[in-house]
């Protein structure tokens, strides 16, 4: 789980800065400005492994910055030289963690954190690929790569499609930040500039990311229920108490979460003509033999047909977040609620009415015994009738062929 007000910063860190701040007073330390004397040369570059890097920080930039009164030296300690000594070259690489302890212990356990310090993967990213080198804010800056609005497009410079990452990286799953782009959320975001919809942080974390397998990641089966919940909360509450819940039934089947019914990087608005229809397709993952017999009944089929969207569908009987069986009182398939669940579509509806069997089959000897000798019963009747019927015709045919030809004969 996300902690945004976790800002525990080790007293390391504070000795560092307490020891920089003293020594900045003292004439021997290199300032900021010393730095820049160099270092605000646009031209100034350095070759590393025959690659050529430029080593020009913009100061303007820099000085707004969340670290500007921390100084060059707090972050590039080794720099830290008498005036007139050259600083040593290579400097080993900057630790943010010396003073973002906790965040930087979670970084290291995470998929990315692994990837790039213990497998050397150099295309998952460290701090600075998300956070920036020398333009670092905080979350809440309007101007941070990790501010709501620029985090799909932080995450994207590698999980678009045809990024470098993306075409190296074996990801099973395609079009991440373009569905994401086009779903709730994401119009969310940059249509309705809504930045408390869901961002990819708020699903995966920003330091904590895991493969959805991995039992620890927050887009795991296990947890994926409380990470929609986070903003979701009176939806929650709701499906806690419902059939599907694991509160409520102990069973050794899948129940469905979340994003069984609504996908994860697709979700749409549930308003939308379409989702009742998918989202039948989804119940039907899984009970499929009430979805069978539900084909086979007039809503069912009617639903096949064009603007078939306004017969019921399977939500709109048994509910969402609140399904229960027709046992329970709170059930809207209870013989004493299931008047008003038909209402809204047959407003004449009456007990008798609802007697109507939404899963009856002629296949289902067990539950609904009338139908299935009923129809046996006419069925054998038709057949035994067709069958003689039949038969009689058969034997006819040459009888009255015979009978033709004579009346020709006589005829010439
Ligand atoms: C006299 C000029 C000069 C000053 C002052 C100076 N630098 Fe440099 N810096 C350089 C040069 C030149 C290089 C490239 C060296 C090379 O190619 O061997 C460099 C390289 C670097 C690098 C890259 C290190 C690496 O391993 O790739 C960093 C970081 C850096 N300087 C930070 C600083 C900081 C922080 C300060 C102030 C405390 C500073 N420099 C002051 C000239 C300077
Ligand atoms: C918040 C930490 C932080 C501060 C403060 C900081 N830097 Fe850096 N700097 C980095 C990181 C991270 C890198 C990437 C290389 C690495 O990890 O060592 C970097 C790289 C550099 C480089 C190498 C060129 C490059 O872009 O990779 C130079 C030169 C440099 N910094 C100079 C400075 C100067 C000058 C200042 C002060 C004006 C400064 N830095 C302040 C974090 C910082
Ligand atoms: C994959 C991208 C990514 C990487 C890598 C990353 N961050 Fe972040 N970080 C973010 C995002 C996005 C936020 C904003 C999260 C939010 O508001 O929920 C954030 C927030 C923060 C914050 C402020 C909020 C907090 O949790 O305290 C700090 C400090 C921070 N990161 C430091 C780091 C450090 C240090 C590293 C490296 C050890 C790092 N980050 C690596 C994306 C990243
Ligand atoms: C010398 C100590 C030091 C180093 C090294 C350092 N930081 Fe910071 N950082 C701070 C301090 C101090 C703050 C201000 C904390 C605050 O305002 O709560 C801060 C704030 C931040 C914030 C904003 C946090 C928020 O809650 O708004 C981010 C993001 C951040 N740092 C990322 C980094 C990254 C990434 C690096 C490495 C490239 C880094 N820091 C290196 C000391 C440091
Ligand atoms: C600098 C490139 C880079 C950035 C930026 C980046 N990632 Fe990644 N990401 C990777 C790489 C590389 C992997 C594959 C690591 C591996 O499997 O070894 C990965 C893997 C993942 C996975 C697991 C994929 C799987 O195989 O199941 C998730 C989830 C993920 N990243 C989410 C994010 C999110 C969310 C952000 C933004 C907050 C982000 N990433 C930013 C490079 C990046
Ligand atoms: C509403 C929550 C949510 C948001 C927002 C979200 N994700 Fe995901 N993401 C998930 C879930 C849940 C999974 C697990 C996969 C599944 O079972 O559907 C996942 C899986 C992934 C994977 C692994 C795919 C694989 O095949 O292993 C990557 C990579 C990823 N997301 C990246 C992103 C990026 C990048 C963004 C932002 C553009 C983002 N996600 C936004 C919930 C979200
Ligand atoms: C069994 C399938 C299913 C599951 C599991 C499910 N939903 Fe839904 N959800 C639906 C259906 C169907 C609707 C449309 C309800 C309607 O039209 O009245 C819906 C509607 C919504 C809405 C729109 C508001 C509303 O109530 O109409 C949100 C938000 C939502 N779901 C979030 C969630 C979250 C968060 C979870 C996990 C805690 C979740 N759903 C689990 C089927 C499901
Ligand atoms: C950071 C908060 C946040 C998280 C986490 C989040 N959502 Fe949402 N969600 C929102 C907001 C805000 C909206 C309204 C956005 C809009 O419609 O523009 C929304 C809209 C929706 C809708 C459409 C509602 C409608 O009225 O049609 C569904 C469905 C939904 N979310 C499901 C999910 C599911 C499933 C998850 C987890 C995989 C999830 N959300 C995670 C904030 C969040
Ligand atoms: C991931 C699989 C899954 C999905 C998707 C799913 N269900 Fe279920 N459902 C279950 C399980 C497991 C049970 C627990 C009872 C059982 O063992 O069959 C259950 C129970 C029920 C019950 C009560 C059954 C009884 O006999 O007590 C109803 C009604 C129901 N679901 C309707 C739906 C509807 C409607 C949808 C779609 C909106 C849906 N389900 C989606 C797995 C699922
Ligand atoms: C027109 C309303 C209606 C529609 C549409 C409908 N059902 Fe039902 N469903 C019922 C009623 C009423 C019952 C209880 C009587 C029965 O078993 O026929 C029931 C029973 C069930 C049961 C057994 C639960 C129990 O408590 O006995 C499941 C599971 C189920 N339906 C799933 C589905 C699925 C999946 C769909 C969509 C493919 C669907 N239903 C469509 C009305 C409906
Ligand atoms: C979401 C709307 C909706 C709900 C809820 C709904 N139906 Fe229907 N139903 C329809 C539509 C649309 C038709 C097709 C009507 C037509 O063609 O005139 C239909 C047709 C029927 C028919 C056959 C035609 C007729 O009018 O005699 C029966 C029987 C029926 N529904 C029973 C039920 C029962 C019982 C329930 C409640 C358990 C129910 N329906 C709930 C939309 C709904």
């Amino acid at each position: 789980m996300k902690k945004r007000k976790s800002k525990r910063i080790g007293l390391k860190p504070l000795i560092i800065i307490l020891t920089l701040f003293f020594m900045s007073s003292q004439a021997f330390a290199l300032s900021d400005e010393d730095c820049m004397e160099c270092h605000g040369d646009q031209d100034l570059t350095t070759e590393v492994e025959g690659k050529t890097i430029n080593l020009y920080v913009d100061y303007e930039i820099f000085k707004d910055t969340i670290h500007s009164e921390n100084g060059c030296v707090s972050c590039h300690e080794e720099a830290d030289v008498e005036e007139g000594e050259d600083h040593p070259m290579p400097m080993s690489s900057v630790s943010c963690g010396n003073c973002h302890e906790e965040v930087s212990d979670t970084y290291t356990k995470s998929l990315h954190g692994v990837a790039r310090m213990e497998a050397g993967d150099l295309l998952a990213p460290k701090c600075y690929d998300c956070h920036s080198k020398h333009a670092i804010l905080p979350p809440s800056d309007k101007r941070s790569a990790t501010y709501p609005l620029n985090v799909p497009t932080t995450c994207g410079k590698c999980h678009r499609e045809g990024s470098q990452m993306n075409k190296l990286h074996n990801i099973e799953e395609h079009n991440i930040v373009a569905n994401y782009t086009m779903s709730t959320h994401g119009k969310g975001l940059y249509v309705d500039g809504l930045i408390v919809t869901a961002v990819c942080s708020s699903c995966h974390t920003p330091h904590n990311i895991q493969v959805p397998d991995d039992p620890n990641s927050t887009v795991n089966r296990d947890h994926i229920n409380e990470t929609c919940s986070q903003c979701h909360v009176g939806i929650a509450e709701k499906f806690k108490k419902s059939v599907h819940s694991p509160l409520i039934t102990k069973t050794d089947k899948k129940l469905p979460v979340c994003i069984d019914c609504h996908t994860s990087h697709t979700i749409s608005r549930v308003d939308r003509k379409d989702f009742r229809q998918v989202i039948s397709n989804q119940c039907s993952n899984c009970h499929e033999h009430e979805s069978e017999t539900y084909f086979e009944t007039y809503h069912g089929r009617a639903g096949l047909l064009k603007g078939g969207e306004k017969a019921a569908k399977c939500s709109d009987c048994h509910g969402s977040h609140d399904i229960l069986p027709s046992s329970s009182p709170n059930s809207k398939i209870h013989e004493e609620n299931i008047v008003a669940t038909c209402a809204p579509c047959h407003p004449n509806a009456t007990p008798n009415f609802t007697e109507y069997l939404t899963h009856a089959t002629h296949n289902d000897k067990e539950k609904y015994p009338e139908l299935f000798y009923a129809f046996w019963a006419m069925t054998g009747l038709l057949v035994g009738t067709f069958s003689f019927f039949g038969l009689h015709t058969l034997l006819w045919i040459p009888r009255s062929m015979i009978e033709r030809l004579k009346k020709i004969k006589g005829k010439h």
